[in-house]
C-alpha cells in the first residue's frame, strides 16, 4: 500500500463551509440505515444522508426474504449451525448467536410497522427454503421482500419528527480527530456545494462494493463509499477477499443483472447444463441447494466444460398460476425478455452479489474509531464468514441496527447538548487531471471480473494488482470535484485492498477459491485478514 494516500478526498476549511449539528448521523438508506434510525430513541435528532433518493438501495432488490427460525421443529440453534456451516469456519460465533437469537423480536417489530409477510393461513407464516438451510425458514413477501419491508420502514421514518432525510447528498469522508468521529463532509447535489455535518455518533450503512465488478446484481450506488471513507479514517476492514457470486442471475443479451432468487431452487428448481443434463448432484449432496459458493463454482465448471456462457434453471414443472403468485416479479421480468418460466428454461450465470467483508465491528456495531458504527453490508460483524447463508443479510441489518441503537443511547448519555468541536483547514497539492474516468471505471470492473472472480490464482491476482496500482498512482494526486471522481477513487482503493487480501489468503475457503491453493488450510489461514491504515 502506497504511503502517499491523502487522508481526505477533498481539501476544505471548516471556517468556510456551512455546518450542521445532529445527535446521530446515519449514512445510507437501505434496511440497515433506516431501521437503525427507527430503533434509536426519538429524543435524539437524527439525520439520514443518502447519495440518491431514499428509495434507491440494494435492499429494494433483495428478493428471497428473511431467515428466522420460527417454524415448528426449527430453532435458533439450527439456524446457528447452518450459518456456521455456510461460513466455512470463519464466522464469529458470538455475532452469529446474536443474529439468530435476536431475529424473532426484530421481525415482530417489522410486522408492527405494517409489513405483511406471506401466510399459509391466518396464524401461519409461509416459510420458503433456500440454499444450505436445513429447514424452511425464509419469510417473504412474494419475491420482492426487500422492497416491501423497506417501503414500510420508510413510511414510518417519514412520520418521525426527529428524523431528517437529506437525499442526493454524497458523503465524501468521515471527519475524525484522534480516532474519534466528529461527523462527515458531504456534497449536496441539489445545491452543488460541500457541507459539513457534525455529530458524536455516525453510522455507516452505505452497503457493499458490488460495483467493483462488471456483472453484479447490485445497483449503481454500491461503490463502497462507506468502507473506503472508513479506511481513510483509520478504521479496520476485514474479510474483503470474500465476494459472494450469486449462482443464478439472468443471462439474456438485454439483461445480465436481474436476480433469479434462490427461492426458485428452494421450490425445486433444477439446474441443467447446455446439454440438458442435471449436474448439481455431482458436486454436493445438497444438490441445487448446496451453499452458494459451491453452486456458483459448479456452474462455472459446467460452463467451461460445455463451452457455454450460461446454464439453465428449470422450474417448468410447476403450475403457471402458482409461479405467477409465488414469483410475480421474476415471472413478469422474464416474460419481458420472452421467457415464460412456466414453459421455458431460464438462462442464468453467476454474478457478483454480496460482499461478506467490510468495516470490522463488534456485536454492537462499534468500529475501532470511537463513535463510528457500521451496519448491514457495509459492516463485517463476522456473521457471514467466508460465505453468507442465504437471506441472512436483511436480518443482519435489522438485528445489528437494533444493537447499534441501544449502544448509541448509552454512548450519547453524557454528550447530550454538547456540540462536537471540529475546526480544521486541510489542504494538499492536487492537480486537475484529464482522465477518461468512465473508461477507467469500466476497465477496473473488467480487471475484477477477469482476475478476482469465482476462481483466482496468484498469477492473475498479481496482474490485477499491477494494473490497479497503475491507476491508483494516476489518481492519487488528482483534484476530486465530482461524484464520479470520488466514486472512482473509492472503487480503485477497494479494488486494491480486495486484491491484496485475496493474494494474502493462500488457501480456498468459502467464496474465495484459489486454483493454486485449492484446499482449505486451517493450520495457517483460519483467521480473518484485517487491513487498516492511518493517513494524515
Ligand atoms: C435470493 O433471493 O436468492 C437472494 C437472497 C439473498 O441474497 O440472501
Amino acid at each position: 500500500m502506497s504511503l502517499e494516500d491523502y487522508r481526505y478526498l477533498v481539501d476544505f476549511d471548516t471556517k468556510n463551509i456551512e455546518t450542521h449539528y445532529h445527535d446521530v448521523i446515519i449514512v445510507g438508506s437501505g434496511i440497515a440505515g433506516v431501521y437503525t434510525a427507527l430503533e434509536t430513541p426519538d429524543t435524539y435528532r437524527i439525520l439520514i444522508l443518502t447519495k440518491e433518493t431514499i428509495e434507491i438501495s440494494n435492499t429494494v432488490l433483495a428478493q428471497g426474504g428473511i431467515a428466522v427460525s420460527l417454524d415448528k421443529g426449527d430453532s435458533p440453534e439450527l439456524h446457528f449451525k447452518d450459518t456456521i456451516y455456510a461460513g466455512a469456519g470463519l464466522c464469529n460465533e458470538e455475532s452469529v448467536w446474536t443474529l439468530v437469537t435476536e431475529a424473532a423480536e426484530n421481525i415482530r417489530k417489522v410486522c408492527q410497522y405494517g409489513v405483511k409477510f406471506d401466510m399459509n393461513g391466518p396464524e401461519e407464516l409461509a416459510f420458503g427454503r433456500e440454499a444450505a438451510h436445513s429447514k424452511s425458514r425464509i419469510i417473504h413477501v412474494g419475491d420482492s421482500t426487500g422492497k416491501e419491508v423497506l417501503d414500510k420502514l420508510i413510511e414510518e421514518v417519514r412520520k418521525r419528527k426527529n428524523i431528517e432525510i437529506r437525499e442526493r447528498t454524497f458523503v465524501i469522508d468521515f471527519l475524525t480527530d484522534d480516532d474519534e468521529i466528529k461527523g462527515v463532509i458531504a456534497y449536496s447535489e441539489d445545491e452543488s456545494k460541500l457541507k459539513i455535518f457534525l455529530s458524536h455518533a455516525v453510522v455507516c450503512a452505505t452497503g457493499g462494493y458490488g460495483q467493483l465488478y462488471g456483472r453484479t446484481t447490485n445497483p449503481e450506488v454500491a461503490t463502497g463509499d462507506g468502507a473506503s471513507a472508513a479506511y481513510r479514517a483509520g478504521a479496520e476492514l476485514m474479510d474483503l477477499e470474500f465476494i459472494q457470486f450469486h449462482p443464478t442471475v439472468l443471462y439474456h443479451p438485454k439483461n445480465k443483472s436481474f436476480l433469479i432468487s434462490e427461492a426458485v431452487r428452494g421450490e425445486g428448481g433444477i439446474l441443467r447444463n447446455k446439454n440438458n443434463e442435471r449436474f448439481m448432484q455431482n458436486y454436493h449432496e445438497m444438490g441445487e441447494l448446496a451453499p452458494r459458493d459451491v453452486v456458483s463454482r459448479a456452474i462455472y465448471n459446467e460452463m467451461k466444460k460445455t463451452n457455454s456462457e450460461c446454464v439453465f434453471l428449470d422450474i417448468t414443472f410447476k403450475d403457471k398460476d402458482y409461479l405467477k403468485k409465488r414469483f410475480p416479479n421474476i415471472y413478469k421480468t422474464c416474460l419481458e425478455y420472452g421467457i415464460d418460466i412456466s414453459k421455458d428454461y431460464i438462462p442464468v450465470a453467476p454474478a457478483e452479489h454480496y460482499c461478506m467483508g467490510g468495516i470490522k465491528t463488534d456485536v454492537y456495531g462499534r468500529t475501532n474509531i470511537k463513535g463510528l458504527y457500521a451496519c448491514g453490508e457495509a459492516a463485517c460483524t463476522g456473521i457471514h464468514g467466508a460465505n453468507r447463508l442465504a437471506s441472512n443479510s436483511l436480518l443482519e441489518g435489522l438485528v445489528f441496527g437494533h444493537k447499534i441503537a441501544i449502544e448509541i443511547h448509552v454512548f450519547l448519555k453524557d454528550k447530550k447538548g454538547k456540540k462536537p468541536e471540529y475546526q480544521v483547514k486541510y489542504s494538499t497539492e492536487r492537480v486537475k487531471k484529464d482522465i477518461d474516468k468512465e473508461s477507467m471505471k469500466a476497465h477496473i470492473k473488467s480487471i475484477m471480473d477477469t482476475y478476482v472472480g469465482i476462481v483466482r490464482n496468484k498469477e492473475g491476482l498479481e496482474e490485477a494488482s499491477r494494473q490497479i496500482k497503475a491507476y491508483r498512482d494516476m489518481l492519487r494526486n488528482m483534484r476530486n470535484t465530482t461524484i464520479i471522481d470520488w466514486e472512482l477513487q473509492n472503487i480503485a482503493l477497494l479494488a486494491e485492498l480486495v486484491i491484496n487480501s485475496a493474494l494474502q489468503r493462500e488457501e480456498s475457503r468459502g467464496a474465495h477459491y484459489r486454483s493454486d491453493f485449492s484446499q482449505p488450510n486451517d493450520a495457517v489461514w483460519k483467521r480473518n485478514i484485517i487491513v487498516s491504515k492511518k493517513m494524515r
